[in-house]
């Protein structure tokens, strides 16, 4: 199911809360800020929900009410809102050095990290090109592939293979490797040579793999050489994948899935490009989330968390055996972005990372992820609750008309249900989390990796208050 005007507006579009009290000049959000993949019209009578400040796990809007954010910002926020040391690390680097490019220059910051993540990232992972954010790191990935192998004299391998519905981003390279389409019918024509194949939801598996998880993952993974072969293996450079698919709500790989992609792309000489923009940093348990599932990437890409959103930041890491070829004679990669590798942002980073140690986050996703679960799949009692799905602190609920047949709702139904009470009164409920609609509906939940059972519970309660309220309307 799709609409025109997908995602984030489902999460602001009914807030029906106070006009904001400010001194002097009031200025109306809408009035001048353009907010993103947002149904600007929603907010013609109604004001925009304005957050202020966070602490902890939790937000406050300019009214004063106090929300759950269980959605970790978008994703980002791994540490958890306000925290000190991390806004001092910023201090002490923007006194020092604010500002310095990457372009044939140092600077220690973007130095230590890049250090740091090359011995965090898994095998020969060693180069790390640093963006502003995600999808400049997927952009970017593609642009490594591409001249990597006219670089080693297979100039026809361009296109890339990606996922139905995975998001990896809105620059122009990265919308045309995403596979949402009515996020891409207005840009179209977008940059030639992707190509799409089936995701891993099982919930939704074909009927011939539905009974078996890993058949599942093999008819799967077996698609995309399917498609490197109806492409042509001489054309393909790189197949992107998430570790747990983010849009259609929360895919985790069938058992046996990676392997078989990475054995595919070894075979047709394809690089696999694994998009951790929202997988990295602990959002899985380990820190990045190829390692949660064992498999050897050729990239990974990644963003969000490695700053816990106190800064943007991007980083596309690469293997040795790519960068090779970079490396030598006069050759360049002409590609940059001015904000890459901010001095402040990679201070943070660095900062954010100190903090994962010190305070075992990883270790807390690890102990507590089962509990989550556990918490969470609670709610399959609902009769509206079709499936939870996902992995780490990273969930999906997925919505239903019919929980014996799968059958979901229609558009009208979503836009009266989803968006016309979910969304809004989740909100009002003070959970701040996200109703996403881009494959069939679901609610998403990724909390901040410092939480415990309190959160967890917290979510429950409010999830199942508004879903069961929900399903009165059906
Ligand atoms: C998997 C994935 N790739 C890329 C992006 C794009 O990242 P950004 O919004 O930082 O450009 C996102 C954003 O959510 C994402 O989830």
């Amino acid at each position: 199911m799709t609409s025109p005007n997908p995602t984030l507006d489902a999460v602001t579009d009914h807030y029906q809360g106070e006009e904001p009290v400010h001194e002097g000049r009031s200025p109306n959000a809408a009035d001048h800020l353009w907010m993103h993949f947002t149904r600007m019209s929603g907010y013609a009578d109604k004001p925009v929900p304005t957050i202020e400040r966070g602490e902890g796990a939790y937000i406050w809007d300019s009214n004063g009410k106090k929300y759950l954010d269980a959605l970790s910002g978008l994703f980002v926020v791994q540490a958890g809102h306000g925290r000190e040391e991390l806004a001092e690390a910023m201090a002490v680097q923007a006194r020092k050095l604010a500002f310095f490019p990457i372009w044939s220059y140092a600077h220690p910051t973007a130095v230590e990290l890049a250090d740091r993540l090359a011995a965090e990232a898994p095998g020969d992972l060693n180069k790390v090109f640093f963006s502003s954010g995600g999808g400049e790191s997927v952009e970017t990935a593609w642009k490594v592939a591409k001249q990597y192998f006219k670089l080693i004299g297979k100039p026809g391998k361009y296109k890339v293979i990606s996922r139905a519905i995975a998001y990896h981003g809105t620059t122009q390279g990265a919308l045309s490797i995403t596979g949402v389409p009515p996020f891409k019918a207005p840009f179209e024509p977008l940059v030639p040579g992707s190509h799409r194949v089936p995701n891993t939801n099982f919930y939704r598996a074909p009927q011939l793999v539905s009974h078996d998880e890993k058949e599942f993952g093999r008819w799967a993974a077996d698609r995309i050489e399917e498609a490197i072969l109806a492409e042509g293996p001489d054309s393909v450079a790189a197949v992107f994948v998430e570790p747990v698919q983010n849009a259609g709500g929360c895919f985790p790989p069938p058992p046996g899935y990676f392997e078989r992609v990475r054995e595919i792309c070894d075979t047709y000489d394809v690089l696999l490009v694994s998009d951790e923009v929202i997988c990295a940093y602990g959002r899985l348990g380990t820190m990045f989330g190829a390692q949660k599932y064992g498999y050897q990437p050729d990239i990974i890409t990644s963003a969000k968390g490695l700053t816990s959103g106190y800064s943007p930041l991007g980083a596309a890491i690469i293997s040795d055996r790519i960068f090779e070829p970079f490396g030598k004679g006069n050759t360049v990669f002409p590609h940059g972005y001015t904000f890459g590798g901010h001095p402040v942002s990679c201070a943070v980073a660095l900062a954010n990372l100190d903090l994962f140690e010190r305070e075992d986050l990883l270790g807390n996703v690890q102990r507590n992820e089962n509990a989550f679960r556990t918490t969470l799949e609670k709610l399959l009692d609902l009769p509206i609750v079709g499936d939870v799905r996902g992995d780490g602190y990273f969930y999906g609920i997925e919505l239903v008309k019919d929980k014996n047949t799968k059958e979901t709702f229609d558009a009208a139904e979503s836009e009266r249900i989803l968006r016309g009470y979910v969304s809004g009164a989740l909100y009002e409920s003070g959970l701040y989390c996200r109703a996403d609609d881009r494959g069939d509906p679901v609610v998403q939940v990724a909390p901040m990796l410092t939480s415990g059972q309190e959160v967890f519970d917290e979510i429950e309660q409010k999830l199942r208050h508004v879903l069961s309220e929900a399903w009165k309307l059906v």
